[in-house]
């Protein structure tokens, strides 16, 4: 179990949204925070106001699409605190469009920085978490990764399957070896995320994972993971009314799908 007062916690994706909560909860409850991000001027403002309020925080600036960007979050979070407790993967952006438009090369930067980045994390903060042997990584994924609702996002949508696999593979290798791991699944939350989104297809409704769910704000998700640190919980959706959707799917996925499709048809 890891204890959240006076850990070192990097976040990813943490100038806005989910990312900047998470830091703000991890900060209240006195962790010492790394942010990173690419957005520098919004980055050194969440930095700013978790200082003010009393609380650690060094901001790196950096595009965690660059094959070096954790070596270089390392260094500096290394330099700064000596050491590492809490990683959270939390860098996502979006892509519309039907998946015949989707440009291979964009699939490709999609697959680099929501997929790729959680790769490249991990390989970089692993050996410490071990050396250690203690810590605690949360990946962010989406109720995207977890059923099929919409065909809009394609290449999101399988990075973020790709992050529960590897997710729940992670966490049967790290659990037994004092590390705990998160699995963040947001449905719609109240942020930012579509200012980011491309476009490939014209007219093309975004489709949600379905009208019971409500939008969260980013800060109760903030204390959400927070609270998933604390008491080393691994699945963590945003919202339970998922998981009757997870248990139809689990029982017959055949009829689930077919269900999906009925749902969107025009
Ligand atoms: N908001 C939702 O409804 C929702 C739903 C499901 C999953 N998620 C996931 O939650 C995570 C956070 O999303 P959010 O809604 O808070 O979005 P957001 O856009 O508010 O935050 C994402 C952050 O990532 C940063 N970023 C983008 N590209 C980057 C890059 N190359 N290098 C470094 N930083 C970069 C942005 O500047 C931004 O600060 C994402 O992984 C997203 O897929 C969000």
């Amino acid at each position: 179990m890891t204890r959240i007062a006076g850990a070192v916690a990097i976040v990813t994706g943490a100038a806005n949204g989910i990312g900047r909560a998470t830091a703000d909860s991890l900060a209240r409850r006195g962790a010492r925070l790394v942010l990173a991000d690419i957005d520098a001027a919004r980055l050194e403002e969440a930095a700013g106001a978790i200082r003010a309020a009393g609380g650690q925080a060094l901001a790196i600036p950096l595009d965690l699409s660059e094959p070096d960007a954790f070596d270089r979050l390392r260094e500096r979070t290394w330099a700064e605190y000596g050491t590492v407790d809490i990683v959270m993967n939390n860098v996502g952006v979006l892509v519309s469009g039907l998946p015949q438009d989707i440009p291979l090369a964009e699939w490709e930067r999609i697959i680099n920085l929501n997929l790729m980045g959680v790769v490249r994390s991990i390989h970089r903060f692993l050996p410490d978490l071990l050396a250690k042997g203690s810590g605690h990584i949360v990946n962010t994924a989406s109720f995207a990764g977890l059923f099929p609702y919409a065909f809009d996002r394609l290449p999101y949508a399988a990075t973020k399957g790709a992050i529960v696999t590897m997710t729940e593979g992670l966490a049967l290798y790290l659990e037994p070896r004092g590390i705990g791991v998160t699995l963040l699944c947001p449905g719609p939350v109240r942020t930012a995320i579509g200012n980011t989104m491309r476009s490939f297809t014209e007219g093309l409704p975004l489709r949600g994972p379905g009208p019971q769910f409500a939008f969260r704000e980013a800060g109760e998700v903030g204390e959400m993971v927070a609270d998933a640190i604390a008491s080393n919980r691994f699945f963590l959706p945003t919202d339970d009314l998922v998981r009757p959707l997870l248990a139809e799917r689990g029982a017959d996925m055949e009829a689930f799908l077919r269900a999906q499709a009925m749902a969107m048809a025009p």
